[in-house]
């Protein structure tokens, strides 16, 4: 069984939908580790919940390097093979990125490269698109920027307000990131450049 572990830094609600695909034997995996950088963030108690071992390591007075290399060994202590972000609002350094080569995935409220960055659903109604929705793509270096696997796109509204488009977006988010992993897991993904080739799509 392959292993999969989540970072969080806030409410985790694409934590539960990872959960309620792995129950389903939807997932192609199962979570194996929890870690967050916020000791109160409610992702924590729902995986308690679920009784999957959560962990909180503080970022706070340490180099990014020194706090990734204890991210590193808990998820290795985990044996885990994908590590999802979900909501973890920090920069990986290379220390993370090398000690799991494109296997980092994280879920962005955007169609990157469209509106990176905090508060993206906000970004795209000020901007005034008309279409936005959903990215899962694999982590470097740099904000949201690495290959994208999927997306999926949302209507934007004129009567919708940041919090009713992020509602949208979120539903959105909980069907994709589970589904990814799944083609992430399965090995039906391959990098080509920016490119993520994803077999028989
Ligand atoms: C989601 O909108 C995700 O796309 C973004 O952060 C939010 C996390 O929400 N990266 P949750 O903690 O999974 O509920």
């Amino acid at each position: 069984m392959k292993k999969v572990g989540v970072l969080l830094s806030g409410r985790g609600s694409n934590l539960v939908a990872l959960i309620d695909a792995a129950r389903r034997g939807e997932l192609g995996g199962e979570i194996a580790v929890v870690v967050s950088n916020v000791e109160d963030a409610p992702g924590l108690e729902r995986a308690r919940q679920a009784g999957i071992p959560a962990v909180f390591r503080d970022h706070r007075g340490k180099a990014r390097e020194a706090f990734d290399a204890e991210i590193v060994e808990i998820l290795r202590a985990h044996h885990v093979d994908l590590v999802c972000l979900a909501g973890f609002m920090r920069l990986v350094s290379p220390v993370f990125l090398r000690a799991f080569p494109g296997c980092i995935v994280n879920i962005h409220p955007s169609l990157l490269p469209a509106f990176p960055g905090k508060d993206a659903q906000r970004q795209a109604l000020e901007h005034g698109v008309k279409l936005s929705g959903a990215t899962v793509h694999l982590v470097d270096e740099g904000l949201d920027s690495g290959p994208i696997v999927a997306q999926e796109a949302v209507s934007v509204l004129s009567s919708d307000t940041g919090e009713s488009l992020a509602a949208r977006i979120l539903e959105v988010e909980h069907r994709l990131y589970p589904r990814t992993v799944r083609l992430l897991l399965d090995g039906r993904c391959r990098v080509d450049g920016r490119r993520v080739i994803v077999e028989g799509a």
